[in-house]
């Protein structure tokens, strides 16, 4: 496996790479949001008197005085794509006005005069409370069932069973608190946008602000080089995008806005909370013979996306009989959204939580009733799987963690003050390969530029460029030049749904095979050519032809030609006759003390299925990540709905807790790297989500192992253990 450290880590160690709040052009104005202080009714009024003669303000913007905004077709919450279009409030903290001034601290001064009145309803804020109406989904199948022949119903599957269990498991909203803040940057010149803009796609952003700006997508370039974390929250826009490039258009200079850090909380989208209930039957055996999983997810009244938590169930393990349902719970809070592994990490929460109850019933080996129920087919399509070594992550992981020695009997383990308990759960994410342009310029310096839209959000998706450039062209991987986040370039995949390398990679290989050829060409047909009229080759980066060989980067100079490039187009994938799918298995040491009931996790083993591995040293650093985060929601984080208010009770980043260094033990990572060659002739999948699915159970079943207490609501805080 190829390892290589990151292609952008000195200009980010050094703090030279310019992120989206960075630019200042000049003549720069500064935008600030003005956010709304209910959850749930309208705006009567705005006095901006005060604030408009404020010192420095130059403009103040509301719902009485808006930028003009059209809404976004594909996206029905209007507050996110065209705010400031209607009076109408729809959560606490959703952007109700704009003002700009000459300085970031003029706008925030000149913000807090601003004086609002509402008429406020009483939100809905309590997802528990709303549980017992949930209702079917704006949208998509409710339910979906899959039963043996002869059988009626789900119920009748699983009374068929020789042992069932069946319980209840939920998990709060959650938010994405990447590093970099929201910001975006706009300015006109000749009626041409150029944005700024932190986001995981610049095309998403170019075809939001067409439809909102009202212009010719030509007319507008997003540029965004580096992003400080994405997670799924800089997918799409949020309201100070098209604000500042409205107030931008209308003031004719250039505009920045920052969102603050409590801004991010409110104005970005959220985890919603989720509860599903679960119900396994099974032979004596351990043999699935009926799974039931019915999902409730919060929603927001704003948007539609919801947590399709149940449906991980339809794709993890054979089971003749398999039930899956979704209903929402309609929430006043800010909008709902994506955030790593959406349905997956939190329904894995449920699933393999309930997995390890049904082993105990059983009185079987948790990771044997896995083996029992692994599937070479797709449990619901039957297709055959592309490439899974899921057996072999079991079988490699336990022996490297030390799985022999987990003690079954609960609370038996202990150390000092500490219980000691040991879980594992299975890993699994979605795989898929979609459409990608890409161009490589191979230039008269002897580097090679390789540009297309992709977004680089910490992942290594750079370094990816680089090195699948560098491995087509036979150079070192220093002399590649990887330029993403400019919708200039080539439509290439936006950084989401695991999908950058797979999509991405085999369309830089394509791409610099396309270089090849043309330089090729430029070789045999140029008249000063030293190649002129000859079969030539080119390998190791050089020309090549009877005995004479030159690297690609003189020849350029010696014809005086700056640069031959080439744009190839991947297509999506096409294979319709097998599943994809990537797998893993999590093996995790919880220790809690018997006092206090503090849990520590001290110990993790991920072994990965992901298909090719491009970069060993990045996709470990991806893997790490996931399963922090993982132990993050197992552990820590609770964004909190306060239900009279519809207020995010903790929306600081002292109040809503993400791991540590100290809380996170040495996590050690193995890849099986089996090319998934049915998906690319690359063979590669993704992993940016699959290492956090599966990491909040296997914490949760070492926590049972450890103590003999099943927590079945997360966050696993310590007074839920005492
Ligand atoms: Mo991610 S939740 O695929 O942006």
């Amino acid at each position: 496996m190829t390892s290589v450290d990151r292609e952008d880590g000195p200009v980010k160690a050094t703090g030279a790479a310019v992120y989206a709040a960075d630019h200042h052009p000049d003549g720069l104005a500064h935008g600030y949001l003005l956010t709304s202080t209910i959850a749930r009714g309208a705006i009567l009024g705005m006095d901006t008197a005060l604030a408009e003669k404020a010192p420095g303000v130059i403009a103040v913007y509301t719902p009485f005085n808006p930028l003009e905004l059209h809404p976004y077709a594909k996206e029905e919450n209007a507050e996110l794509t065209s705010p400031l279009q209607s009076t109408g409030v729809r959560y606490y903290g959703q952007a109700i006005g704009l003002v700009v001034a000459e300085t970031f601290e003029q706008a925030r001064d000149a913000a807090a005069l601003v004086d609002t009145h509402y008429s406020a309803e009483r939100p809905r804020g309590s997802f528990a409370d709303g549980l017992s109406s949930a209702a079917p989904p704006p949208s998509g199948t409710p339910v979906v069932d899959v039963l043996a022949p002869g059988v009626s119903s789900i119920d009748e599957a699983l009374a068929a069973g020789d042992v069932t269990v069946t319980a209840t498991y939920t998990t709060p909203a959650e938010t994405h608190v990447a590093m970099e803040p929201h910001a975006t940057v706009a300015f006109w010149a000749a009626d041409r946008l150029t944005v700024y803009t932190a986001t995981q796609g610049v095309r998403l952003v170019v075809d939001r602000l067409s439809e909102t700006l009202a212009i010719d997508p030509a007319r507008i370039r997003v540029i965004n080089p580096y992003v400080g974390g994405g997670f799924g929250n800089k997918w799409g826009m949020w309201a100070h995008t098209p604000l500042t490039a409205a107030a931008a258009r209308a003031l004719d200079r250039p505009v920045k806005t920052v969102l603050p850090r409590e801004q991010v909380f409110t104005v970005a989208g959220h985890r919603p909370p989720t509860a599903q209930t679960i119900s396994l039957g099974a032979a004596a055996d351990g043999t699935l013979l009926a799974v039931k999983n019915d999902g409730v997810s919060g929603k927001s009244a704003s948007n539609d996306f919801h947590e399709q938590v149940a449906n991980l169930s339809l794709a993890l393990y054979g089971s003749a009989n398999l039930h899956v349902s979704r209903k929402v719970v309609t929430l006043d809070v800010p909008v709902t959204t994506i955030m790593r592994a959406p349905g997956e990490s939190n329904g894995s929460f449920a699933l393999e939580s309930a997995l390890d109850e049904l082993a105990g019933e059983l009185g079987m080996d948790p990771l044997d009733l896995r083996r029992k129920n692994d599937t070479p087919i797709h449990p619901v399509t039957g297709l055959p799987w592309s490439s899974k070594h899921l057996e072999e992550c079991y079988t490699l992981g336990a022996e490297r963690f030390g799985w022999a020695e987990r003690n079954p009997r609960p609370g038996t383990v202990t150390d000092g003050d500490w219980l000691v308990g040991l879980g594992m759960a299975t890993a699994t994410y979605g795989a898929g390969r979609g459409q990608a342009s890409i161009k490589v310029r191979l230039c008269d310096d002897g580097r090679a530029v390789v540009s297309g839209t992709a977004a680089d959000l910490g992942t290594g998706q750079s370094t990816v460029f680089a090195v699948l450039a560098a491995g087509s062209l036979g150079i070192p991987v220093g002399r590649v030049v990887p330029e993403l986040g400019d919708s200039a370039t080539p439509p290439a995949a936006n950084a989401g749904g695991s999908g950058s390398t797979s999509t991405n990679g085999p369309a830089v290989r394509l791409a610099a095979g396309a270089a090849k050829d043309a330089i090729v060409k430029l070789a045999a047909e140029h008249e000063k050519s030293p190649f002129h009229g000859r079969e030539v080759a080119f390998e190791g980066g050089e020309l090549r032809a009877a005995g004479r060989a030159m690297p690609f980067g003189e020849l350029l100079t010696l014809l005086d030609v700056p640069a031959v490039e080439a744009t190839a187009t991947s297509p999506r994938n096409p294979v319709r006759d097998h599943a994809f799918r990537s797998f893993g298995a999590h093996f995790c040491e919880v220790r809690v003390n018997r006092w206090t009931g503090e849990p520590r996790v001290t110990r993790w083993l991920c072994v990965v299925d992901a298909g090719t591995i491009v970069n060993a040293k990045a996709a470990r650093s991806q893997i790490v990540g996931g399963v922090v985060m993982g132990i993050g929601q197992a552990l820590l984080e609770d964004l909190r709905i306060e239900p009279e208010t519809g207020r995010f009770g903790n929306a600081t980043m002292a109040d809503y807790l993400v791991p540590v260094s100290a809380d996170i033990p040495p996590i050690d990572v193995e890849f099986l790297n089996y090319p998934d060659t049915l998906l690319s002739d690359l063979g590669a999948r993704g992993i940016g989500e699959l290492g956090i699915v599966g990491a909040a159970a296997a914490v949760a079943n070492a926590v049972h192992n450890a103590t003999g207490k099943r927590i079945r609501d997360l966050p696993i805080t310590l007074d839920k253990l005492l």
